[in-house]
């Protein structure tokens, strides 16, 4: 299936572990120039040897999202760089779990400044050089939020995560709303666990905590599941490249479940 993205410029937020890397690994090779941003250079430096090794080439571009004017910066960047942004896939982000009755206003500013701006800033950015290159007649562009089913269900240790996945989704159907009459679409998926790094150091810390092994830990994890595990990190991007394609091009304003069925929600 041609999914069109050959020669595509595509940003990755997040783009140097678990589910950005995926994003990165498949749309690479789909033909698409992707550049991945993250915070720590030694990250960025594993996920390009780990690419090269598969034959796969990417750009590279650190920034700490969660400052206002970073965003900016990397867009500026990429688009010298590499050529002006088709795709943008926000994953770069990590909301904190908190006891609730350790939940103050410092926690829910915190978690927002984790996960909630990482994502907006990058957007608005993206999203305004978007609509003045569709004004001027350009190709429209989109965007894809990896965002969480802890937006969707409240959980007693998630409850400030949960807040900031929730507004991103709104921000998500919001935005899509208005900016279709430029032809842009923005659309969101919500994975349930998938087996990233920061899955496994949780199941580590779980499983310490109850004095079992870590494939115990992972095994009961995935027990709860429907469908019987945890996603992979390339099962998500599979549905990142589909929604990001002219394959999706009447998809706007969706967001996507991929839980495994663990949620019965409509
Ligand atoms: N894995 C899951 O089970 C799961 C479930 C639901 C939702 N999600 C969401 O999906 C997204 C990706 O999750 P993941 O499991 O793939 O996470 P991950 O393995 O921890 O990767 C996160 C990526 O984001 C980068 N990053 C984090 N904060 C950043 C910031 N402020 N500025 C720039 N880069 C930043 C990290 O690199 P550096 O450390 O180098 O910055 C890393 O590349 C997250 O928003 C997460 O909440 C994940």
């Amino acid at each position: 299936m041609d999914l069109g993205l050959n020669s595509k410029v595509v940003l990755i937020t997040g783009g140097s572990k678990g589910i950005g890397l995926a994003c990165a690994r498949a749309f690479a090779k789909e033909g698409a120039k992707v550049a991945i941003v993250s915070r720590d250079p030694a990250n960025l430096a594993r996920a390009r040897e780990q690419l090269k090794g598969e034959g796969l080439n990417v750009h590279l571009t650190r920034a700490d999202l969660h400052e206002p004017h970073s965003a900016a910066d990397i867009v500026e960047e990429v688009t010298t760089a590499v050529g002006p942004i088709d795709v943008l896939i926000n994953s770069a982000g990590a909301a904190r779990r908190y006891d609730p009755e350790s939940l103050d206003a410092d926690a829910f500013r915190a978690t927002m400044e984790a996960k909630y701006f990482p994502y907006i800033y990058p957007q608005q950015e993206v999203l305004r050089r978007m609509a003045e290159r569709a004004k001027a007649g350009g190709e429209p562009g989109t965007i894809v939020n990896i965002i969480g089913m802890g937006g969707k269900i409240a959980s007693d240790i998630h409850i400030a995560g949960g807040a900031a996945n929730a507004a991103l989704m709104l921000a998500t159907v919001g935005l899509a709303h208005y900016y279709a009459r430029y032809g842009i679409r923005i659309n969101a998926i919500n994975p349930g666990s998938t087996l990233t790094e920061r899955v496994e150091e949780a199941l580590k810390l779980e499983a310490s905590q109850h004095g079992i092994g870590t494939d115990e830990a992972l095994a009961r994890g995935q027990a709860k599941v429907p469908l019987g595990r945890f996603a992979k990190p390339e099962e998500i991007a599979d549905v990142a490249l589909f929604l990001a394609s002219r394959r999706a091009s009447y998809v706007t304003g969706a967001i996507v479940p991929m839980d495994g069925g663990s949620a019965p929600l409509i």
